[in-house]
């Protein structure tokens, strides 16, 4: 049997692992595909660089054409990142009619629907099941494993770097800052962090996800992000004390035929499954009307991890390729987008406020709540030290729509008796679904 020839876009971190994988599994795959797979042309950075795989230096190139334009290339494997450049790689890759299985979320979340509806143009399959949690085969969970249910609800630990800072913060009691260092100096937050800790390597996860789960449109722009920069170790301490975890959350919501996607810092019970994902491992919990409670564990990232998602995909179209079914794997979304506005919202919400120890503070305070029908689950409230002023407060509301409560914080700030509002964050999971 003919073997099936591979153009990889980069041999950095994953794409060393893919070559790996490749070579030390070559046994398993050709049983599973029926014939060899052969690696056909490599796009590097620079040809004399060392390297801790085998390949012969002739298939390198620094020529991104060299690779989608040989005639011989039957699949691109794109490990190399970037966004515009890349794409136009990719698009030019199915146009000279090469299938291609990409592990960029970055560019999925912005461009998939545009290089998918490319892919089916030109009868050629896209596969990007590594850009969402590395290793933990989630996307073909939602379109196979899944695809006769009806999915509500996704809940993702979807960044490693963020979940190590948090986990770290939550059993060392450390600053947020000084974390951050250790993660950086540990490799496990990047030089520059600003797109994991803010969230947007969340949000543009969540979007792959809510796409595929919800079959919408769902845009990254549709995403609410919050990051975990301002978390403190006081919001986290004070948490733990109410029985919650904080983690960086994405929520992906359907009711009806309207959806929420977010990702903030969010507050769940001790108890929750979530909850015990620990250090820099994913989860992704999924909820659907007919399976009920789901979850998908494993690592998020890294070499091996990573390529394990990217020859999956490859060996999918391989499968396709074999039985001449490429190029159908683009379901277009059945259902229109239609995002919820902040009324139709709900969630219980953790506040921290410091007010002015007098007469009279609390009842003002929950007046604030009563007055647009939001009430609280918890209360505590203790003294500040070193400052006998003030008096810390922490609530937990029940169920309150967003519009409420941005309406109702917005009022807190104006009250005399409020020093100051700390922090606030979502809470999920109580009950569990
Ligand atoms: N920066 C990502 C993380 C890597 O921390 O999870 C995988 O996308």
């Amino acid at each position: 049997m003919k073997a099936i020839r591979v153009g990889l876009l980069g041999l950095g971190t994953v794409g060393s692992g893919v070559v790996k994988i490749i070579q030390d599994h070559q046994d398993k795959l050709t049983h599973q595909v029926g014939c060899p797979i052969v690696i056909q042309k490599v796009l590097v950075k620079n040809i004399d660089k060392k390297r801790d795989v085998e390949l012969s230096r002739d298939i390198l190139t620094t020529n991104v054409y060299e690779v989608i334009e040989d005639p011989e290339v039957d699949v691109i494997i794109e490990v190399i990142g970037g966004i515009e450049e890349t794409k136009q790689y990719l698009l030019d890759a199915l146009r000279a009619k090469k299938h291609v299985v990409s592990a960029n979320k970055d560019l999925i979340a912005l461009y998939g629907s545009e290089l998918l509806a490319c892919a089916k143009e030109n009868g050629c399959d896209l596969y990007f099941e590594a850009s969402v949690a590395g290793g933990i085969p989630i996307l073909r969970a939602l379109e196979e494993g899944l695809a006769s249910d009806r999915i509500t609800k996704m809940m993702g630990i979807v960044n490693g770097t963020t979940n190590f800072i948090l986990t770290k913060m939550n059993k060392d009691k450390a600053p947020y800052r000084e974390v951050l260092k250790e993660a950086q100096r540990l490799g496990f937050a990047e030089a520059d962090p600003t797109a994991d800790v803010e969230g947007l390597d969340a949000a543009r996860k969540m979007a792959i996800l809510a796409r595929l789960g919800f079959s919408m449109n769902v845009a990254l722009d549709d995403v609410k992000v919050k990051g975990i920069s301002q978390v403190s170790d006081e919001d986290i301490s004070f948490s733990k004390r109410l029985g919650y975890t904080m983690k960086l959350i994405g929520i992906a919501q359907r009711e009806g035929q309207k959806v929420e996607v977010s990702v903030q810092p969010t507050l769940l019970p001790d108890h929750h499954p979530l909850a015990s994902v620990h250090n820099e491992y994913n989860a992704v919990y999924v909820y659907g009307e007919a399976v009920g409670e789901t979850m998908f564990y494993g690592p998020g990232a890294g070499s091996m991890p990573t390529a394990t998602a990217v020859v999956s995909d490859l060996v999918s179209v391989m499968k396709n390729m074999r039985l001449e079914v490429t190029g159908r794997s683009f379901v277009d979304p059945q259902f229109e987008k239609k995002m919820k506005s902040p009324t139709e919202i709900f969630a219980q919400q953790f506040l921290r406020i410091h007010v002015k120890d007098q007469v009279g503070s609390f009842s003002k305070i929950t007046s604030t709540f009563s007055e647009r029908g939001v009430s609280f689950e918890k209360i505590l409230q203790l003294p500040i030290k070193d400052n006998e002023d003030l008096a810390e407060i922490i609530i937990v509301t029940h169920h309150a729509s967003e519009a409420d409560f941005i309406e109702i914080l917005q009022q807190l700030n104006d009250l005399e008796v409020v020093h100051e509002i700390k922090s606030t964050y979502r809470v999920e999971g109580n009950g569990w679904s």
